[in-house]
């Protein structure tokens, strides 16, 4: 096999901080593993204006896996790096699925839910205008965009991951009350995929309710499959009842095979923290281990698990928990090394 290259995007505020922890660990695995680094964010559009310019964007395509920090900083307006760089590199990357795990009682993976999150559709396509804009007139549409296609794939999705998890059930999350076009297709298209997925419990929730049902008890859940904004909505929810933000991995994945998947925690920038050493490295470090899962690396991803895992519950700064990860990551591979 040919070094994989994983282009790494840091980014802004707590974004390169926790990156460098993450570095700390892939480094630790002992992975052969190349890696490229971009300087996108908003230091790049500060500087010279550019946000994505369009020739960085086919070099990424041209790698491997792609890990980002997080983007965003007070003195850019906010939505122009998100829509320019993350939600660019969603739609052009074709990464049509956001798999988002979180720990559960145990402390692990096996016992925690995941949220499924369409990525590329829904409320997020930009379909939408003005008219009269800024008069007493004004009308502003912002429309759902939802393709069989896309529905389909990642529903499908859901369905393959919760097919090999010890519960098998699967929840689809919607409005199907108050949104009868998508709705109507999400619901069909679920129906239709239970019959492939027999072995696979299924159940529907309205979002309102599972946002609800998330807070009082998020073990009733196994794998959510929801669209783009809910899953948007219920991953924070999820993420602040089973440890926090900070814990948070995700990877947005291409899942037909024709250019790289994205991995970045699912938290933001959070200048009010940024250069406090206050930042947990966790979720970007999850995110190396579903990063390193994807490209066939399952050894080392299992390594960071169990290390990320052991440290879940301890203080200290980015830096020290980073240091105490890479640490254990080692400890792991030389016990391999030498059994
Ligand atoms: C996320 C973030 C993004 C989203 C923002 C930064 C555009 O909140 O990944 O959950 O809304 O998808
Ligand atoms: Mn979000």
């Amino acid at each position: 096999m040919e070094t994989p290259l994983v282009a790494v995007i840091p980014g802004d505020g707590i974004g390169p901080e926790v990156i460098a922890e993450t570095l700390k660990v892939l480094d630790a695995t002992g992975a052969d593993i190349k890696t490229v680094h971009y300087d996108l964010g908003a230091e790049r559009y500060l500087r010279d204006g550019t946000i994505l310019p369009d020739e960085l964007l086919d070099e990424l395509r041209t790698s491997n896996a792609i890990l980002l920090g997080a983007i965003g900083h007070p003195s850019v307006p906010s939505g122009l790096l998100e829509q320019g760089l993350l939600l660019k590199l969603r739609f052009e990357l074709n990464l049509g699925v956001n798999h988002r795990p979180f720990r559960g009682k145990s402390g692990t993976f096996d016992d925690g839910l995941v949220v499924v999150r369409e990525n590329s559709e829904g409320l997020y396509s930009g379909e939408g205008g003005f008219l009269n804009r800024g008069s007493a007139h004004e009308i502003a549409m912002q429309g759902s965009i939802n393709t069989r296609r896309g529905v389909e794939r990642c529903i499908r999705y859901a369905f393959h991951l919760a097919a090999k998890r010890p519960r098998r059930h699967l929840t689809m999350v919607h409005k199907t009350n108050v949104l009868p076009y998508a709705g109507d297709l999400w619901l069909r298209t679920f129906h239709d995929l239970s019959i492939e997925f027999p072995e696979v419990t299924t159940e529907y929730h309205h979002a309102d309710a599972a946002c609800m049902y998330l807070v009082q008890d998020p073990t009733q859940y196994d794998v959510i499959v929801t669209d783009n904004i809910f899953g948007d909505l219920l991953s924070d929810v999820a993420a602040a009842v089973t440890g926090g933000i900070g814990f948070a991995a995700s990877a947005n994945l291409n899942l037909d095979d024709d250019g790289p998947s994205l991995f970045e925690p699912v938290h933001g920038s959070a200048p009010d923290i940024c250069g406090t050493s206050r930042a947990n490295p966790l979720a970007a470090i999850s995110s190396l281990m579903l990063l390193l899962e994807t490209l066939g690396f399952s050894r080392e991803s299992a390594w960071i698990e169990e290390a990320s895992t052991a440290a879940a519950a301890m203080q200290g700064t980015t830096t020290a928990i980073g240091d105490a990860i890479a640490q254990m990551v080692s400890d792991l591979r030389n016990a391999h090394v030498h059994a």
